[in-house]
């Protein structure tokens, strides 16, 4: 016995050049358990349809659970000539219960049902993982958040000064991301799992009277495939998990490039823990911020894996095409990459220590509280239009002094403009910017306290 799940119709074997290139094993050998748990379901389905006696049906439970034991003991192992894990599971279980009851279980399956239902499977606990450690990093963020409520940080766009902003809010708008990524799993799993293909055969249906629907419950799935064409062609649950899981990538490698930025001698914004950073081979004084780098250099593999994916997909003819065996290793690396990088990320997000002071220092700095003059003199009756034109002037003012905007006199302000007046100067400092700024979404210190509330009740109940 070879292993092989065909040949009947063949003369001789596959040369050694096609079997090289056709083996799969030293990938899906980690289906393993879920081909198990599949083939399991399928022997009840043929006992339940009279094709299998209860003997039969009890010795082939068996024999799966024994592959089990030996697959969890670290002992089963596929051979050379095994084309795929369902072909060396098919030997190993012959060589456990013999031919004839070994023999019986492939009846009305095939290996594309059987492979888009077991990849769904293995897809799903791993997006589970992913999920939760995406919720962890939320949770590290939030705690950061919570813990410096009230320092506040310049804001930026185009990466310059813009506003002043609380850096707890900064730090939440990294978590909706975040959270909206656990959403996007969260509705990915619920339409897999209303779609098992079992019982789709190599893509027509079964003839032998199976029971897709109970299967499909059995291996934890919420129904059953209306197509079997469908069922065994569709792969946009591979690309789409690939695209949450680059999308998680691309968001984690933007608070990653912060935080390389944050720990340069310029900003002085955060130190890095020494458990969570790392030296140089030559330069004693170094301290790197390896894990932000690395998130930031796997957010480039992780948009790759699904690139690669949708390259593969694109115009596939119906149904099962042999292509298809190119879909596993990028997703298996999405998963593999997003978890063994979060848990490292999270761990250098809950141990950075914030030089809150450095922060409030630069918060001013270049002319960020131009805007709160401008809306101030709205709030004076100003058209915005000009008011924009006087704190412009205000600047220019400054600029040329080589002072700052609390520091324009009563003289300079009446020249500037007769409705601006010393009242001003109540916004003119970061605190009173960002207390002004408490409309919804705002980051004046009440509404981000009410922020944090909500992201730690998001989190809880995703
Ligand atoms: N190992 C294959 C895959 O991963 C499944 C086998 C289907 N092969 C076939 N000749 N129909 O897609």
């Amino acid at each position: 016995n070879t292993g092989k799940l065909w040949g009947g119709r063949f003369a001789g074997g596959p040369s050694p050049e096609l079997e090289a290139l056709s083996r799969s094993t030293h990938f899906d050998w980690r289906l393993t358990p879920y081909d198990l748990a599949g083939s399991r379901a399928h022997a009840g389905a043929l006992h339940r349809a009279g094709l299998l006696t209860d003997g039969d049906h009890a010795e082939l439970v068996r024999g799966l659970d024994v592959l089990g034991e030996q697959y969890a003991a670290g002992d089963l192992r596929p051979a050379p000539s095994d084309e795929d894990v369902h072909g060396a599971l098919e030997r190993l279980l012959l060589e456990e219960v013999g031919p004839d009851v070994g023999g019986r279980l492939r009846a009305g399956r095939s290996r594309n049902d059987q492979i888009a239902t077991l990849f769904k499977m293995f897809l799903r606990d791993h997006a589970r993982v992913v999920a939760g450690q995406v919720l962890d990093l939320v949770d590290a963020i939030a705690g950061q958040a919570e813990q410096h409520l009230g320092a506040i940080m310049p804001g930026r766009t185009h990466l310059q000064h813009a506003q002043p902003v609380l850096l707890s809010h900064h730090l939440l708008a990294h978590a909706w991301a975040l959270l909206r990524d656990v959403d996007r799993l969260a509705d990915w799993d619920a339409r897999v799992a209303a779609d098992s293909p079992y019982g789709s055969g190599a893509l027509a249906g079964s003839s032998l009277g199976l029971d897709p629907a109970g299967v499909a419950a059995e291996l934890g799935f919420t129904g059953s495939t209306a197509n079997s064409i469908d069922g065994t062609a569709a792969r946009d649950f591979v690309a789409e998990l690939a695209f949450v899981g680059a999308m998680v990538g691309v968001d984690v490698s933007r608070l990653a490039e912060e935080v390389i930025l944050w720990s340069t001698a310029e900003f002085r914004f955060v130190r890095l823990h020494d458990s969570w950073s790392t030296g140089s081979s030559i330069m004693p004084q170094k301290k790197n911020p390896d894990i932000a780098e690395l998130a930031r250099g796997k957010a480039g593999r992780l948009i790759g894996d699904l690139a690669g994916l949708l390259a593969t997909l694109k115009a596939l003819p119906l149904a099962y095409n042999r292509d298809l065996q190119e879909d596993k290793e990028p997703v298996f690396d999405t998963v593999d990459t997003l978890e063994v990088l979060l848990p490292a990320f999270t761990g250098m997000v809950a141990t950075l220590g914030f030089d809150t002071d450095r922060m409030a220092e630069l918060a001013p700095q270049g002319f960020s509280l131009a805007t709160d003059v401008a809306e101030w003199l709205v709030r004076e009756g100003v058209p915005f239009r000009v008011a924009h034109e006087v704190a412009g002037e205000c600047v220019r003012r400054c600029e040329a002094a080589g002072i700052d905007l609390p520091d324009l006199s009563d003289a300079d302000l009446a020249d500037i403009h007769p409705a601006l007046h010393a009242g001003v100067r109540e916004v003119l400092t970061i605190e009173g910017s960002v207390a002004s700024r408490d409309g919804i979404g705002g980051t004046a210190p009440v509404r981000v306290v009410e922020q944090l509330g909500q992201v730690r009740d998001r989190a809880t109940h995703l």
